[in-house]
């Protein structure tokens, strides 16, 4: 017999269903609520609120367990490329031979952007932020390809955007960063990798031959995978949200890109950075700023630090710190900011403050460190993330539109004035 939820309003009892998810993860269906009750339900925040239902990413916040379609992120990390993960996560099953051949070469034909754009890209500053122009540039992208902007129009249109999409955000994301250094934008080169290609674009010269130590190469692999996705987290569900209201591809995706930025969400990675340099800069003195963090009449935040719903351990941080180690090692890297890390992630994980709140490090924590590494400038690590993110959230919103979700329209609960009459300037 499934179970039922009751609510008694003003002496009436009111049932509501439970609903249960595939991995047992149970839900009280209020969807009637308001019609039957004329309540709605109060969640700054939406910590107790689940939007949809999705069949992409689980996530268990108390056992560190996070899988896409099924397949830990271990697995994936370890053995996967890229690009089967954004198949995985786009299409629902791992491709064949065949499928991944076609996804690889059908994307690789889609990397230029059109040349009007480089405009664009001319007309920022060169002090602007990789954020604000990718989110711009991925928004413009509709203006080129009008026949995107109805999201429905049949499922090969919505194929093109998306595969649009996927081919364009790294050549956009390495030219918002060329054209910060004023340097020549160079055009991808189809006969390498998604990841290769990134980092030619990102880093290679028309003067010199390009070459990237294959150790970088597999590292950014693995970083992008685990950023895929993340189920329904702030960028995530602004994405569906926009796509809600029918908006297109690159109107969504923008908007995901942009609630990204915030230094909460994928921002943290350059602020953990940011943190990590003004310690050492200070004379790495730890403790200090565990008890700056802890002050709560002091703004400071240990940046990389918590998780909404990870409440015992970030499984990708755990895979990220050893790669970190990993990667420094390989690549001969031996940076001071790396020890302050470690250092702040022992003394805070035995600090009371942290235990009692289920503070521990987070994807963000190492990651900056390994992008460092890399020799990606820190103002590009959140655009990493949203290169890495990308077919997550294009995964939710093809869900989202195929679900057929009504527009998302949140309630309110009004606290402000309740009437009042005009009263002329001259009078107030
Ligand atoms: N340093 C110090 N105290 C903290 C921190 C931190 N990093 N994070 C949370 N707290 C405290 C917070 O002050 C509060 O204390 P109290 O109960 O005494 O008021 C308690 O812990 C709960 O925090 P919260 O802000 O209510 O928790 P939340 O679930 O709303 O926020 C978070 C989660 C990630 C925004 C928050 O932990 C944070 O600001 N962390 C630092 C930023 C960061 O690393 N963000 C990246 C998140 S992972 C990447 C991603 O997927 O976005």
């Amino acid at each position: 017999m499934s179970e039922i939820a009751k609510i008694e309003l003003g002496g009436t009892t009111y049932e509501f269903p439970v609903i249960e998810g595939t991995e047992n993860e149970k839900a009280i269906d209020i969807s009637n609520l308001r019609a039957a009750t004329g309540y709605v339900t109060l969640d700054t925040g939406y910590k107790n609120t689940g939007a949809t239902t999705s069949s992409i990413t689980f996530l268990d916040g108390e056992e560190g367990i996070l899988k896409y379609r099924g397949y830990p992120i271990e697995e994936l990390a370890e053995k996967a490329t890229f690009i089967e993960v954004a198949y995985l996560l786009i299409y629902g099953n791992l491709p064949t031979t065949t499928e991944l051949e076609k996804f690889r070469s059908n994307i690789t034909k889609h990397t230029l952007v059109h040349e009007d754009m480089k405009q664009f890209f001319e007309a920022y500053p060169a002090k602007a932020h990789p954020m604000g122009v990718l989110s711009s540039m991925v928004c413009s992208l509709s203006t080129f390809y009008p026949e995107s902007l109805d999201p429905n129009r049949s499922p090969e249109a919505k194929d093109l955007t998306i595969l649009r999409l996927l081919a364009k955000l790294p050549t956009l994301a390495a030219w918002a960063y060329k054209n910060s250094t004023r340097h020549p934008f160079m055009y991808p080169k189809n006969e390498f990798d998604y990841c290769k290609n990134f980092l030619y674009m990102m880093f290679a010269m028309p003067t010199e031959e390009f070459k990237v130590d294959p150790v970088v190469v597999d590292a950014l692999n693995k970083l992008f995978i685990l950023h895929a996705d993340h189920e329904q987290n702030c960028s995530t569900s602004t994405v569906r949200i926009v796509g809600s209201s029918q908006a297109n591809l690159y109107a969504s995706i923008s908007a995901g890109i942009s609630a990204l930025w915030g230094p909460l969400h994928g921002g943290a990675n350059q602020e953990v950075i940011e943190m990590l340099e003004k310690i050492h800069a200070d004379g790495g003195d730890v403790d200090k700023w565990v008890l700056k963090a802890k002050d709560k009449e002091d703004p400071f935040r240990l940046m990389g630090f918590g998780h909404r719903v990870y409440k015992n351990f970030d499984p990708r941080a755990k895979i990220i710190k050893k790669a970190c180690d990993d990667i420094l090692t390989k690549l001969g890297v031996n940076d001071p900011l790396l020890a302050i890390a470690k250092k702040l992630e022992q003394v805070a994980l035995e600090d009371e403050y942290f235990k009692a709140r289920n503070l521990y490090p987070n994807v963000d924590f190492y990651s900056g460190i390994i992008y460092k590494a890399l020799g990606i400038p820190t103002e590009m690590f959140t655009v990493m993330f949203a290169i890495g993110r990308l077919p997550g959230w294009i995964a939710q919103w093809k869900e989202m539109t195929e679900n057929k979700e009504p527009i998302g329209r949140p309630r309110q609960i009004y606290t402000g004035e309740v009437l009042r009459t005009y009263v002329p300037i001259e009078k107030r």
